[in-house]
């Protein structure tokens, strides 16, 4: 039977929140900021749940307008009416427009536990977000599950995958919105998936209906407000911007090494070695092989007089075999989780039979962290979190399977968030000041806070290829920054066009990180031909050149929430070309690149330009926008456009971002029309004392009208890495190269262009 919410019968301002009870359920409306109204429907007297993913606590209640039959709210941008007969919610902004509301009908309703709000479907409406889904960039007429699953040998229709991110964004005439439904039971979005449009709707199987709207006139605000709710990245360690080399599995200390060695005698920049599952003493979390791994500090120590940093990876399943530590250790202290009546959950992963730490009890969390002991003792940097989802091969985890005060279906979608918040906040501890790098597999609201994540097994195709692009901007849109691929497809053998092609976009993937499958052809760079080489070598010294840029791109991800792989329905939200398939996986790489991918079996392809100038990275030649063209792709040259006005900092090649380079900074400006700036951002790359002001930061700008470049006031402590700075400039009517000396006294320096 479904319940349908009925009518208001009392209303009361308790504290910070605006009660509303109806017959059946009870209604919380609280105000997190001007622009975040958070509702909360649950069947009365159910307690409130604590969240994974909010990190913040609501501010005061607004005003409140009482008519016969509905309540108003006003934060002072959004208005929120609440109609009483029955119990309804619709949000405008302050010029009085609808954003978003229930469906007249149907509202907030039950049936069983399940809880569902069904919702108006504007005409035209798009919507995009919800994280690492399949499918086209605009959402409509689709509908998701979430339910993070490992979806080996997914396609590019496979839904659901490892991550779970109930936030999505809607878009209609010239408005938008956000809508963050909080509730890590399976839950399910339909974005008008039915016939004659006649709604959208999304619910769970249980739990509450919480929900944040997020009434911001733009994308960008609306990511600013959502990662501000639930946390945004830190810095991460400068050594993981670099491009990073991983195998399942490099079998042995000799063949890491070697694999480096050859890296730097190819002189093929990279910065990180993997040591995936068979580093382990069989698949023991925790330990190392002793005969192929038998002295990891003197592996770690060469890697590092190579210039490499190493991580391995962890999974949840602790092997069932008495004697070895942690699975010792989790018995005695009952840290695994376990069915009512105490007897611990059996599932069969690598190491054969296993028990999962229950990660959602701080006790737990903290033992885990302190194991990684056995890791950070010999040096290993970064710590890979795999299987979280949790993966049990084939079975499905019994539901009454209890992980803290919750049985399995109330939490699944949080495991791999729990378990990753236990590797950052132990490896923080253990590492002192260095930030740790943290990569994870399945995910929940809210990850960006402790990890970067990679979007699982795909396979070495075209699509896979495209899908990768898509899942990466998607991803973008749920407050995540720090994403990667596996470069080359991890299932099967791509061919070398295609490593070649996938490698030339590796430099624009935030995370650029080579992978396969065991079984598979390997696919370290020299292993595709001489000339293939070449290119795939000139790609990732592409990546080396972009640090600086990518760094500062990654200063504004934690501080504003905003992608660095940037979906063009960020910035041109409302223009229809950018939902076009044709055109959906193009991005924006940071504020100022535009990327198009290509499969590898063509050789020139349909770009959009987006309104303004453009010019190509690769040749300089200069586009106008709005409109289609036709670019030229060779697999030796992606393309890849900067934005008029453009200025964007890089650096000289180096081999390892810990050399030290030639100390010039090349400051490349694309002429335009209008005035451009960006915010150039550096630190030390490995520590925490940028929160305390260590860093060295100006905002760089260009003035078109006086025909200037204008280096603003340093702020911070931090001496640059830098001591000149190469003046780049194109488009300018003089391919003459400026040069000039970055003052270290912080002083504003201004440069004028004379032709
Ligand atoms: C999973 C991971 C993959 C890893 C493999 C072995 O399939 O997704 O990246 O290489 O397990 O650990």
């Amino acid at each position: 039977m479904t319940e349908l919410t009925g009518n208001a019968t009392h209303i009361a301002a308790e504290e910070n929140k605006l009660i509303i009870e109806t017959y059946g359920a009870k209604a919380e409306i609280s105000i997190y900021g001007p622009e975040i109204i958070r509702i909360r429907i649950s069947k009365r007297n159910a307690a409130p749940r604590e969240s994974f993913a909010v990190i913040r606590e609501p501010a005061a209640l607004s005003p409140c307008h009482e008519e016969a039959d509905a309540i108003t709210l006003e934060t002072g941008a959004l208005t929120l009416r609440i109609d009483r007969f029955p119990l309804r919610f619709s949000f405008f902004n302050k010029n009085g427009q609808l954003l978003g509301a229930d469906d007249p009908r149907f509202g907030t309703t039950w049936q069983g536990d399940r809880v569902i709000t069904y919702r108006k479907l504007f005409p035209g409406e798009k919507f995009i977000g919800l994280g690492e889904k399949t499918g086209n960039l605009n959402r409509r007429g689709s509908n998701y599950v979430n339910w993070n699953t490992d979806a080996a040998l997914h396609t590019p229709e496979t839904d659901p995958l490892y991550k779970t991110f109930p936030f999505f964004i809607g878009i209609h005439d010239g408005l938008t919105y956000g809508l963050f439904f909080d509730n890590p039971h399976k839950s399910y979005f339909d974005f008008g998936a039915t016939t004659d449009d006649q709604m959208s709707w999304f619910g769970a199987d249980g739990g509450e209906m919480n929900y944040y709207f997020f009434g911001s006139a733009s994308v960008a605000k609306i990511l600013e407000d959502y990662t501000w709710l639930t946390g945004r990245m830190e810095m991460p360690p400068l050594w993981s911007l670099g491009y990073q080399q991983c195998r399942w599995s490099y079998m042995s200390a000799a063949e890491v090494l070697d694999v480096a060695r050859k890296l730097r005698e190819r002189q093929i920049p990279a910065d990180v070695m993997y040591c995936d599952i068979d580093y382990m003493d069989n698949y023991k979390i925790f330990t190392w092989n002793k005969d192929t791994f038998a002295d990891p500090k003197a592996m770690i120590d060469e890697l590092a007089s190579m210039g490499f940093k190493l991580v391995t990876i962890v999974d949840p399943g602790i092997k069932i075999e008495e004697g070895y530590l942690q699975y010792d250790e989790g018995i005695r202290e009952k840290f695994f989780a376990a069915y009512p009546n105490g007897e611990e959950y059996v599932a069969s992963v690598w190491p054969g039979r296993c028990h999962f730490p229950d990660f959602y009890r701080e006790d737990v969390r903290e033992w885990w962290g302190r194991s990684f002991a056995a890791l950070t003792d010999p040096g290993v940097a970064g710590f890979w979190n795999d299987m979280n989802e949790p993966a049990a091969w084939g079975q499905n985890i019994p539901w009454l399977v209890q992980f803290g005060k919750f049985t399995l279906p109330e939490v699944r979608n949080a495991y791999g968030l729990e378990m990753s918040k236990a590797t950052y906040l132990g490896t923080r501890k253990l590492l002192g000041n260095k930030r740790p790098f943290v990569l994870t597999r399945a995910a929940y609201s809210g990850i960006q806070r402790y990890s970067a994540v990679w979007t699982g097994d795909n396979a070495a195709t075209d699509e896979h290829l495209l899908l990768g692009a898509r899942l990466v901007n998607s991803l973008g849109l749920t407050g995540l920054s720090f994403i990667g691929v596996d470069i080359g497809g991890f299932m099967g053998d791509p061919t070398p066009g295609l490593m070649v092609r996938w490698n030339s976009l590796g430099p624009y993937i935030p995370m650029f990180r080579n992978h396969s499958a065991i079984m598979s052809k390997n696919r370290e760079p020299w292993l595709w031909g001489e000339e293939n080489e070449r290119i795939i070598r000139k790609d990732i010294e592409q990546r080396y050149r972009l640090i600086p840029y990518i760094y500062a791109c990654f200063y504004q991800s934690h501080t504003t929430g905003m992608p660095l792989a940037r979906t063009l329905a960020i910035d041109h939200t409302h223009l229809e070309p950018v939902y076009d398939p044709r055109f959906q996986n193009q991005f924006l790489f940071g504020p100022s690149l535009l990327v198009a991918p290509v499969v590898s079996t063509v050789e020139e392809t349909e770009v959009y330009l987006p309104p303004g100038t453009w010019y190509r990275l690769s040749t300089g030649e200069r586009f106008a926008g709005d409109q289609v063209i036709m670019a030229a792709a060779p697999l030796a040259d992606l393309p890849v456009f900067a934005k008029a006005g453009a200025i964007i900092p890089m650096q000289r090649v180096i081999q390892s971002t810990s050399f030290a380079g030639d100390g010039v900074l090349e400051l490349h400006v694309w002429h335009g029309h209008e005035p451009s700036e960006f915010l150039y951002y550096e630190d030390d790359g490995d520590s925490y004392n940028y929160l305390d002001s260590d860093y060295y930061r100006r905002l760089l700008k260009f003035d078109p009208e006086s025909n200037r470049i204008i280096l603003g006031q340093a702020k911070g402590r931090f001496a640059s890495r830098y001591r000149e700075i190469l003046l780049l400039l194109h488009g300018f009517g003089t391919h003459t190269p400026t040069t000039f000396t970055v003052k270290n006294d912080r002083q504003q320096i201004l440069v004028t262009i004379t032709k």
